[in-house]
């Protein structure tokens, strides 16, 4: 295949990893429609693909993955800056020579008997006044598939590029090597797993996982963890938020940021159908945001991304049907759902089961089944630009403007529905000391509270301590205006009453939370000056048609004493464990908490 590029650097990079990892062939992807139905056609004959029934869900398919390659891989994946001192506390670190010197023997020959495919990426628009290129070799034609639902990418990106232009190089191999006449397996992957990124020459190199957050380099690796130095570097953020254009009855328009750890509720939130009549939600993005100080002092946010990654189960026409009409247009790729007799996807939460499914594991499936149809972290990717509600702004270079931020975690208990920091440093308190209970995103254990700040815990790409005092300077971005900053809030849709029932229904209901935040931004909206900031009073939250007792309400936003007390040697540990570089600050609001507490 001719060369279709003359970057020379690219080119240099391209030779040096094809002569490494050996592959038959190397393909350039052009993103093209012919190119997507050839790699679907080849994954479906391969065995990898299920092409699902046009009628229901036309060009889609669905995939199972290796039952052991199910989730992001925390415990193996590595911020390899030349100083371990820059990876700080809460992440893996490696010097990044013996990582290299690692993953070179690991990479020597991983792609014998496979295509390398080029993909050429852009995070974000195009036409961005700086483009935010990059370019992933990969060793599977799934991530190829799902990068072209994920990302701008092909041709006219390669175009855009010349023959200069910079780029984070981002290698993907599967590490499954096959042997001359040795028959691949559906799901290629390796035991051996590395997530490595090189934040200073900003390089991204993943072995062994096919899993979207682990292969698909555009979105964790390089949106949040790359980017999150060069945000450092230039004075932006590139933070793991949604982005949502909040329209009132009265037709004023707000724009809303949330940061809520993997599976929390982002997507949801970002698609919401408000039951709040006369309110509209737009979306903008579900899972990323890179935000710059607009020469106006207000914070703008774009969505880098093109396609929405989205936990399968739990998502029906009750909580997100905006999702539902998403996935209805096809295009999309299911991976560890559950497959019907009659071609169609199903997962828990989508209501009455069929009589039998095949699982995501492979297997015979009926309602008596003691397992679960589909993996608690199964996913549907589908294009953004199908989702009936997005915003036209998705598509401006310059993004929209912020004004409000909320964090979000799982909590059972003590975190009530909704709380409004008293500033900015105060929000930079309640978005450092965030937590959640872990979830099905990652591998490990569920349902443990952890810190999780800013929902960015595994995805800050150097030292916490020094990321915390970035988004404190953030705040003098705001040129000479701190009005203009966005208001920080802190909500969890997931407290439980002694019977383990959620307190707050959730998903469209949280529009009745949303309306009181822009009622706060207006000045109005009743609240409670609290020990630990402005919670509302049962009454300012309209419950118009909605049927939630006073007291389940009151319960969802009630300040326990004990509970907060309770908090405070946990985060005192964690600060702790952040070290010297926590700013002062944020010890001065913990311990301005506890006076407050005690009081
Ligand atoms: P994301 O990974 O942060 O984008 O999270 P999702 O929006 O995909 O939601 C993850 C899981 O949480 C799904 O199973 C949702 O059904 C569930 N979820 C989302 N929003 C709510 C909510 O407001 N209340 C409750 N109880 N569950 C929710
Ligand atoms: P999300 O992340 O759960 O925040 O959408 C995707 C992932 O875990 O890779
Ligand atoms: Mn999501």
């Amino acid at each position: 295949m001719p060369q279709p590029t003359e970057h020379r650097r690219l080119l240099a990079w391209i030779e040096e990893t094809a002569a490494l990892t050996t592959p038959d062939r190397i393909v350039w992807c052009d993103g093209s429609p012919d190119e997507w139905n050839e790699i679907t056609d080849s994954l479906v004959e391969a065995g990898a693909l299920v092409r699902l029934d046009p009628e229901k869900k036309p060009n889609s398919f669905w995939a199972r993955t290796d039952p052991g390659d199910v989730a992001r891989v925390e415990e193996r994946t590595f911020i390899c800056s030349v100083d371990e001192a820059d990876a700080g506390p809460t992440n893996n670190w490696t010097d990044p020579a013996e990582m290299k010197a690692t993953m070179t023997e690991l990479y020597r020959g991983c792609m014998r008997g496979r295509t390398m495919y080029v993909i050429p990426f852009c995070m974000g628009p195009l036409d961005a006044p700086q483009p935010m290129f990059g370019v992933e070799l990969t060793d599977s034609p799934y991530v190829v598939a799902s990068m072209r639902i994920m990302t701008r990418m092909g041709s006219a990106v390669l175009e855009a590029m010349g023959d200069d232009a910079d780029f984070v190089p981002a290698l993907h191999s599967v590490g499954a090597p096959l042997e001359p006449g040795q028959a691949d397996v559906a799901w290629p992957c390796n035991e051996i797993k590395y997530i490595s990124h090189f934040p200073e020459t900003r390089e991204i190199w993943s072995f062994g996982s096919g899993y979207g957050g682990n292969s698909l380099l555009g979105k964790k690796c390089y949106a949040l963890r790359i980017a999150s130095v060069a945000a450092r570097d230039e004075g932006w953020l590139a933070e793991h938020m949604l982005i949502m254009k909040l329209t009132s009855p009265e037709g004023q328009v707000r724009y809303i940021a949330g940061a809520f750890p993997s599976a929390c509720g982002k997507t949801n939130l970002a698609m919401l159908e408000p039951t709040l009549p006369g309110w509209k939600v737009e979306t903008v993005g579900d899972d990323i945001a890179w935000m710059r100080f607009g020469e106006d002092g207000r914070l703008w946010a774009t969505n880098p991304e093109f396609g929405l990654f989205g936990v399968a189960p739990g998502t029906d026409f009750h909580t997100n049907p905006n999702a539902m009409r998403t996935l209805a247009r096809g295009n999309s790729v299911f991976t560890n759902v559950a497959l019907t007799d009659d071609g169609d996807i199903w997962w828990e939460g989508m209501g009455e089961p069929p009589a039998h499914l095949r699982s995501w594991r492979g297997e015979d499936w009926t309602p008596g089944s003691d397992t679960p149809s589909s993996h608690p972290n199964s996913r549907f990717c589908t294009p953004i630009e199908q989702c009936p509600i997005l915003a036209d702004e998705y598509h401006d270079p310059r993004g929209v403007p912020i004004d409000a931020i909320l964090f979000g975690g799982r909590r059972k208990t003590t975190i009530p529905l909704v709380t409004e920091a008293r500033d900015w440093v105060h929000g930079v308190y309640l978005g450092a000391t965030l937590s959640s209970e872990t979830t099905a995103a990652a591998v490990g254990q569920v349902g443990v509270v952890r810190r999780d700040p800013m929902a960015m815990l595994p995805f800050i790409g150097y030292h916490a301590g020094d990321y915390f005092q970035h988004w404190i300077d953030m705040a003098k971005g705001a040129p000479g205006d701190a009005a203009k900053l966005p208001k920080i809030f802190y909500v969890n849709w997931f407290r439980r009453d002694d019977d383990g029932g959620f307190l707050w229904p959730g998903f469209g209901e949280n529009s009745r939370v949303l309306k009181w935040v822009v009622e706060r931004l207006d000045g109005k909206g009743e609240a409670v000056e609290t020990a630990i900031g402005h919670v509302p009073t049962a009454a300012a939250i309209d419950r118009t048609g909605m049927n939630l007792s006073d007291e389940a309400l009151e319960a969802a936003l009630r300040v326990d004493r004990d509970e907060w007390l309770a908090e405070i040697p946990q985060v005192t540990e964690w600060f702790t464990k952040i070290g010297d570089k926590l700013p002062a600050v944020l010890w001065s609001e913990l311990d301005a908490l506890r006076a407050r507490l005690q009081d």
